[in-house]
């Protein structure tokens, strides 16, 4: 049987009502490329009310966000403890950071302050650990430099010997979810992978992860893959007695943060021919010069400069996130971080409160 009013026209909806947009957020998103802005707005689907500038920022830029109570920082933006301050007082209360780490935040001061910080606690490691394979098999197979000679007609061989990677030993310094992710890779290609971690992952062990302590580790490896988060006790684990402990022919790569390592260690290790590759997607003092074109400029610093000369060092500058899905991922979770934000509710991608 019907109900009462089939048929009568009376409370049935015939025309498609559009459902109620309500602007949620005014956010300044920084250090915004165009890649950025084409990802978040069409992930944000006109929710919340972007803006979005080049500028990085910092303490000398903070006065861009005033009266925007939500800001969406990237990796190159230092949010110290002035910053963070000024931020609030210009009405500021979520920092939606568009990436995992977030080391470049004073959290004290957020914390004391009252400002909110979320995160994208979680986007594909897929992303991160292939780009730590390229990087690998660029250096092992000399890939830069025969890109070279075979446009300059050279086909000769010479200086390009590589090593099989299976049955090598990869040490990978850090086995969460990026770590985790290039230990199957890794295991899949027939090398034997250490591990290092204050909590060892039941899914490495699974898969023959022997853990040591990092000292064993390094000594023991032929690669050393590092995707440790940056925080006060892991910055420069890769100092010069690190170095010293790895064979002179392993290869170093970093996909994480260039803190993790001493460059100017590095720098002489290369020098002394104590170490045989290093493929770098971060430096420590990358802010302020990757994102940006610095084509027409010289670069002052002189341990990045250095770093560049050599013919078995790899730099690329923090692309290892850069895929279509994780893009993807950290618009959307970047977007349902505000929307959290707003509906006073908390998730795993908040950092403090
Ligand atoms: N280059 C890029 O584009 C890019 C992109 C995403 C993430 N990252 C970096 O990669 C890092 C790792 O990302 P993830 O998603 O795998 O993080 P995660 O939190 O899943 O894993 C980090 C691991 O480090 C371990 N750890 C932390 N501090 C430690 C310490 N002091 N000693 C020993 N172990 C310690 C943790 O137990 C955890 O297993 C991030 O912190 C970020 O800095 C880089």
């Amino acid at each position: 049987m019907g109900t009462p009013y089939e048929g009568k026209g009376i409370g049935v909806c015939c025309r498609k009502i559009p459902p109620v947009r309500r602007v949620c957020m005014k956010c300044l998103v920084t250090s915004a490329r165009p890649y950025d802005r084409a990802f978040l707005e069409k992930a944000n689907d006109n929710r919340h009310e972007l803006f979005f500038v080049e500028s990085r920022l910092d303490r000398s830029t903070v006065s861009l966000a005033r009266g925007f109570p939500a800001v969406c920082p990237f990796v190159d933006d230092r949010l110290d403890a002035e910053c963070v301050r000024v931020l609030f007082e210009g009405g500021t209360r979520i920092l939606a950071l568009r990436s995992t780490g977030y080391n470049n935040v004073d959290l004290d001061a957020a914390r004391s302050s009252g400002m909110t910080v979320m995160r994208v606690r979680e986007y594909s490691p897929f992303a991160v650990a292939e780009f730590a394979l390229g990087l690998m098999l660029v250096l092992n197979r000399h890939i830069h430099r025969a890109y070279n000679r075979v446009r300059e007609g050279n086909f000769l061989l010479d200086g390009f010997l590589g090593f099989d990677m299976h049955g090598r030993t990869a040490g990978i310094v850090g086995t969460g979810k990026i770590g985790t992710a290039l230990a199957r890779i890794l295991s899949g290609m027939g090398c034997r992978i250490l591990g290092f971690d204050a909590r060892p992952s039941p899914a490495c062990l699974s898969l023959g992860m022997e853990y040591r302590p990092l000292g064993s580790l390094l000594a023991e490896s032929d690669i050393v893959s590092l995707h440790l988060p940056l925080q006060p006790e892991t910055r420069h684990i890769i100092d010069r007695e690190a170095l010293d402990r790895m064979k002179p022919t392993a290869m170093l790569v970093n996909t994480s943060r260039g803190g993790l390592i001493d460059s100017a260690a590095l720098v002489d290790a290369l020098k002394a021919r104590k170490i045989g590759a290093v493929g770098l997607d971060v430096y420590e003092e990358e802010a302020g010069l990757y994102f940006r074109d610095h084509g027409e400029e010289n670069i002052d610093d002189d341990v990045f400069a250095r770093l560049l000369t050599f013919s078995n060092v790899v730099v690329t500058g923090h692309q290892a996130y850069f895929t279509r899905d994780a893009m993807e991922e950290i618009a959307r979770t970047t977007l349902s971080n505000l929307d959290d934000f707003e509906a006073s509710r908390k998730n795993d991608n908040t950092v403090c409160p």
